[in-house]
């Protein structure tokens, strides 16, 4: 009986190795990149290719493991959520409101440590921000809704009640 388990196991194993999602990859320039609309310092764009970008964007870097099943199925979930709720490859198309509250959303997660995932940061290890890149970060999102303060109205970005 075991032996018929373990050999269903393994079969089951070998059929999901050919189930898999399409990969998030999506060559070219990113028409809506949030870098076209907002100026994004080289070191700013680092951190977020090293830390944000697998999740964030339209284009991740898969690790060699991600080939064995199923572990991509595992990523696909944390990339295609992380992308619903922010997608910086998706930005500049959307609403002035969105784009503020977003950055407003990266401030939060960044400083209370929530992103990146710790499952992320488990496995790559440099992706674990420092107390200055996070101020980086911060402070560049910070820049970006001062900008867009500066050159819209403050309804066109904050709802009021
Ligand atoms: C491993 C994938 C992954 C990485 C890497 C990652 N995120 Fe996320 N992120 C998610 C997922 C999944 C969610 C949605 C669920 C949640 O909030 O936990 C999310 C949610 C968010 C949100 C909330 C958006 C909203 O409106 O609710 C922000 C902001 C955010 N991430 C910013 C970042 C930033 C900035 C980085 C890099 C410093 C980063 N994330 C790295 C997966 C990731």
């Amino acid at each position: 009986m075991l032996k018929k388990i373990l050999l269903f196991l393994l079969f089951a194993l070998v059929v999901i190795q050919f189930i898999r999602p399409k990969k998030n990859k999506t060559e070219g320039p990113q028409p809506n990149y949030i870098g076209n609309a907002f100026a994004i310092p080289a070191d700013v764009k680092s951190i977020l290719a090293k830390a944000c970008n697998d999740c964030h964007s339209n284009n991740t870097n898969y690790p060699w493991y991600s080939n064995f099943q199923p572990v991509l199925w595992w990523l696909d979930k944390h990339i295609k959520d992380g992308k619903k709720h922010l997608n910086y490859d998706d930005y500049t198309n959307r609403s002035l409101r969105y784009q503020f509250h977003k950055m407003e959303e990266t401030i939060e997660m960044v400083k209370e440590g929530e992103m990146p995932l710790n499952s992320y940061t488990w496995i790559h290890k440099d992706a674990k921000l420092t107390p200055e890149e996070r101020s980086k970060l911060t402070s560049w999102a910070n820049s970006i809704m001062d900008t867009m303060k500066a050159k819209y109205p403050i309804d066109s970005l904050i709802r009021k009640n």
